[in-house]
């Protein structure tokens, strides 16, 4: 069996180096959908939207925007992948005049204001992509810059799906195998063994998805308990297939990929 490279922590550098890279941008320029998690958005803001400032952090190439800037008052997006934000631009360019991009990281929102925006989300688990100090530092910034009595939308990775991750799965079309072969052994490689990782609430683990990156799992019981220290009220939980999870413990489940954790900041 491989041994694991322990030592290979998330960093920013190998971070924009992924998401920077061609093969990221045209895998990531989809036309616009949401995933059946982001559906309660919809209703969240109701007949509000069109006075809605939207903050779409960790935008990628924009597939949230594309669908929120046709419904927002304005919309914001921000990646810390000048790639990404160019690929925004040219993407968005002349379309909606309330859209803007931006180069940005989210654990450090300097430039944004207070309180300034009605809807704060950072979609398809690009919280993960940072360490733990760093995220939780995400956080606080996704809260300040969020209205009282406005919300904080995120997903994921859950931690309870590890065990199941580092199987193999067959796979007829040789292309195929030989990714899922590419995954198997990174997982192996860049991973401490499972017992260890299986006693954290917080991990950063290689799930193969991403290159050779890891990124944050954590879980769902830790995350509401974090959120809940930085004064934010979480009200929904959603697993990814769209399922709502009224309890924490019902993400306790290995085919729970990630989970979407609707937030408010309370009025005072
Ligand atoms: C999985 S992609 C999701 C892209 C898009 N939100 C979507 O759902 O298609 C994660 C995104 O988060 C961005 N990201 C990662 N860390 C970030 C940070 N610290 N600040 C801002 N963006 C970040 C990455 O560059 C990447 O574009």
């Amino acid at each position: 069996m491989p041994t694991a490279e322990p030592s290979a922590r998330i960093t920013s550098e190998s971070q924009l180096q992924f998401w920077n890279s061609q093969d990221t941008l045209g895998q990531y320029s989809r036309p616009a959908f949401l995933f059946p998690s982001e559906l309660p958005l919809l209703g969240l803001l109701r007949d509000r939207w069109p006075q809605v400032r939207m903050l779409d952090v960790g935008v990628g190439a924009g597939r949230t925007s594309l669908y929120f800037a046709a419904l927002c008052g304005s919309c914001v997006g921000i990646d810390f992948a000048p790639e990404m934000i160019e690929v925004c631009k040219k993407r968005f360019a002349g379309r909606w005049p309330g859209a803007e991009f931006a180069v940005g990281d989210a654990s450090d929102l300097k430039g944004h204001a207070d309180g300034s925006y009605d809807l704060v989300l950072f979609s398809f688990n690009g919280i993960d992509c940072m360490p733990h100090e760093q995220r939780l530092r995400a956080l606080a910034e996704l809260k300040r810059v969020c209205k009282p009595g406005g919300h904080v939308v995120f997903s994921s990775h859950n931690a309870y799906r590890i065990p199941i991750i580092p199987r193999f799965e067959f796979q007829r079309h040789p292309m195929r195998l030989l990714e899922e072969f590419r995954r198997w052994w990174l997982v192996q490689r860049r991973n401490l063994p499972l017992k260890e990782v299986m006693t954290r609430t917080h991990v950063e683990y290689c799930d193969g998805n991403i290159g050779a990156n890891r990124h944050m799992f954590v879980r769902p019981e830790a995350q509401v308990e974090e959120l809940k220290q930085l004064g934010l009220e979480v009200f929904a939980l959603y697993a990814s297939d769209g399922r709502s999870l009224p309890k924490e413990e019902d993400a306790r489940d290995t085919s729970i990929p990630w989970v979407y954790y609707y937030c408010r900041r309370p009025r005072a």
